[in-house]
């Protein structure tokens, strides 16, 4: 069910990056909101189920994702808490280590 206030307006869309996907979406929506839009899927159980989010208030980190810091490195974030900023680069699986890294 969509559903739009009259006179309510929301500001202009900016792009981020989930799983290296462009995707739209709204400041001051949660990065959870923007994993929501584009598959419902936030990480697999140990039998390969996808599983979602659940508290929505960042007790339960069922909605763990991986946000690209500026050097290069990923942060493990709960995303029902962070703001979406303009660039944000998500992950909803763990990163792998560069090959350089691994030797
Ligand atoms: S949904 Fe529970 S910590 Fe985010």
């Amino acid at each position: 069910m969509k559903r739009i206030e009259a006179g309510v307006t929301r500001p202009a869309p900016i792009a981020i990056t989930i799983d290296g996907a462009a995707v739209q979406v709204h400041p001051g929506e949660t990065l959870a909101v923007a994993v929501l839009a584009v598959s419902r899927r936030f990480r697999d159980d140990r039998a390969g189920q996808a599983r979602g989010m659940f508290c929505n208030m960042g007790t339960c980190s069922e909605c763990t994702v991986w946000v690209a810091r500026d050097d290069g490195a990923w942060r493990r974030l709960r995303a029902c808490l962070i703001p979406v900023e303009p660039g944000m680069q998500v992950r909803t699986r763990p990163p792998q280590p560069a090959p350089e890294a691994m030797t």
